[in-house]
């Protein structure tokens, strides 16, 4: 397993994979490498002949006040952790490779409405960010799947949408949202809980699997599902920043027929901001 830095490194390789007839699978990451990536990685081996992992923790999706220096680094185990896996080429480029002009002349892919609720209201500018620094690794490795986690349902929608929206000849793929055993979806995030945050964390699961349990037997009324799950977050010590029943399709607010629904929840316990979602077709 290969790990480049530059384009011209990595498209010498790719040169040679398309050559060979190969597709090519991409699966962006910002490193700090868990079983949730990991498990991308075999989806993106299922689907094509070459995995490329790309490594980059890209600035513009954080806010100001957000964790971009302290996000976790953590390069040689990630590429230890990938040299036992199948994956074939870790794409590790600087700031200037991602953004030959300098973040000032940084051109900009926005995705409209499915990013402007849930965390594209409480995190101004993030999907911007997302979707730009995805759709520049596209032009990069020109894969012809990439793969993203179910986790980030949000993200995975956005990039979906402008996919499609673009044109861009890439299959988008989405991977199941991988748990510790008591449900606590895997996130470099959870890193940042102490023991007491860590012991609480599940709850979040726990009250996304009740209310799903509620829609399934018939429960419709949306807004006070909302809220008393809310509430008793809050009451369990969680600064939620919401608790939403939406259309999976494109988040926009449900009516009491729709049948493909996503429950999404975002919540800071402590120095952590944890999301998670479950989809619900009934
Ligand atoms: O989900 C992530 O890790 C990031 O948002 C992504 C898709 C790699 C873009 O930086």
């Amino acid at each position: 397993m290969k790990v480049v830095n530059t384009k011209e490194e990595l498209n010498e390789q790719l040169t040679e994979w398309r050559h060979e007839g190969d597709h090519i699978a991409l699966v962006p990451t910002m490193g700090n490498l868990h079983a949730g990536h990991i498990s991308l990685i075999e989806l993106a081996r299922e689907n094509a002949e070459r995995v490329v992992v790309s490594i980059f923790v890209n600035p513009t999706q954080f806010g100001e006040d957000e964790d971009f220096e302290q996000y976790p680094r953590t390069l040689e185990k990630d590429t230890r952790r990938l040299k036992t896996i199948s994956a074939d080429l870790i794409f590790v480029p600087s700031i200037e490779t991602i953004y030959p002009f300098g973040l000032e002349y940084a051109t900009t892919v926005s995705v409209p409405r499915i990013t402007e609720n849930l965390c594209g209201k409480s995190r101004p500018g993030h999907f911007d960010g997302v979707t730009s620094v995805v759709a520049r690794l596209f032009g990069i490795v020109r894969p012809d799947v990439a793969v993203f986690g179910q986790k980030d349902y949000q993200q995975q929608l956005a990039i979906r949408h402008m996919a499609l929206d673009l044109n861009l000849p890439i299959k988008i793929i989405s991977g199941e949202t991988v748990r510790d055993d008591d449900g606590l979806a895997l996130s470099s995030r959870n890193q940042y809980l102490d023991d007491d945050e860590r012991a609480k964390a599940p709850l979040l699961y726990e009250t996304l699997s009740e209310v799903g349990d509620g829609l399934q037997s018939g429960a419709r009324n949306f807004a006070e599902l909302e809220t008393e799950s809310a509430d008793k977050l809050a009451a369990a010590g969680f600064a939620v920043d919401y608790f939403a029943i939406r259309r999976a399709q494109n988040l926009e607010i449900p009516n009491r027929d729709c049948d493909e629904l996503v429950i999404l929840v975002a919540a800071k316990l402590g120095n952590a901001r944890l999301i998670d979602n479950i989809v619900v077709t009934i």
